[in-house]
């Protein structure tokens, strides 16, 4: 077999084709300032703010049921989509409009104009739509469809364990698809995956194996623990009988990025929010 030699290049030719890097809003009060990038002052390497998700990253966010991971997505959405960004939200668990039901009490708290969200986000009722699914090909050629049409820059699917579930063992050939069509259309993208019980809860592991987070670029895992001790309630600070929620960038490869572990806050008006660090609370 003849060698394929255009996959040979030299580090400066790459460069030249290297993406602009800056961050992309999330909407989530606090996650912005997690990803920052190096750039050199004064002779100096310094940590700069990115201000939100790296441009064009597919983001995998994990976590077990009602950690808010769903509240995270639709945030982004809006958020985007409130800065003149269209956005796809593909859904494939719940149908369209109850998933939209959800985003209007989103953007009533976040203070943001239905009018002027509501052409700039593209719903894809892959919850529906068992074909959409079952068939990759009919999935992203949609996909592509939406994007093109509407000019779209950022991509949210509610969860893209949905698109593998009874089968996980093809779990790392499905993710890989989406993630390469993803890159080929310049999106920012939000992968949504499940963690089941059995998985241990701080890692990034997911239904389908660690297949999403080693083919994505950022994971952020989202945790939750009931409080039900003395000793947690204490070092915590929080009530016995509440939960806590956690918040943890896990790896990014695009960009650097805040290691710890934060508390994730549900605000009165059901808006997520970072919180200070778990040692922080600690000392207090
Ligand atoms: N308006 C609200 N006020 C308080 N809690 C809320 C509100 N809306 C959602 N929640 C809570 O936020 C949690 C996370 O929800 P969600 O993002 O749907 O979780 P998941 O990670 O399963 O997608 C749920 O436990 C839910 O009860
Ligand atoms: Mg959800």
């Amino acid at each position: 077999m003849a060698a394929i030699k255009d996959s040979v290049e030299l580090l400066g030719e790459v460069g030249r084709r290297i993406p602009k890097l800056f961050g992309i809003a999330t909407g989530v009060e606090g996650l912005d300032e997690m990803f920052f990038s190096v750039k050199i002052e004064d002779g100096k390497a310094r940590k700069i703010p990115l201000g939100g998700f790296p441009s064009r990253a597919v983001v995998n966010l994990t976590g077990i049921p009602e950690t808010g991971k769903s509240l995270m997505g639709e945030q982004f959405a809006i958020k985007q989509a409130s800065l003149g960004y269209p956005v796809c939200f593909v859904t494939v668990e719940s149908p369209s409009a109850f998933v939209v039901q959800g985003m209007r009490q989103r953007a009533l708290a976040m203070e943001i104009d239905w009018e002027n969200i509501e052409d700039k986000i593209i719903m894809v009722d892959a919850a529906s739509k068992p074909t959409l699914r079952e068939n990759l090909k009919t999935f992203l050629d949609t996909l592509e469809f939406a994007i093109d049409k509407y000019d779209v820059k950022n991509v949210v699917i509610d969860s893209i364990t949905g698109l593998y579930e009874a089968k996980e063992m093809m779990a790392r050939g499905i993710v890989r698809e989406v993630f390469n069509f993803l890159k080929r259309k310049g999106q920012t993208a939000l992968l949504i995956s499940q963690k089941r019980s059995g998985h241990e809860e701080e890692t990034a592991e997911a239904a389908g194996g660690y297949a999403v987070s080693h083919i994505c670029d950022c994971t952020i895992v989202l945790g939750k623990r009931l409080i039900l001790s003395k000793t947690a309630e204490s070092m915590f600070k929080i009530p016995i009988g509440n939960i806590m929620r956690t918040i943890r960038i896990d790896g990014c490869r695009l960009c650097g990025h805040d290691t710890s572990t934060h508390l994730l806050e549900i605000t009165e008006l059901g808006l997520v929010k970072v919180g200070p660090k778990l040692e922080e609370i600690m000392k207090r």
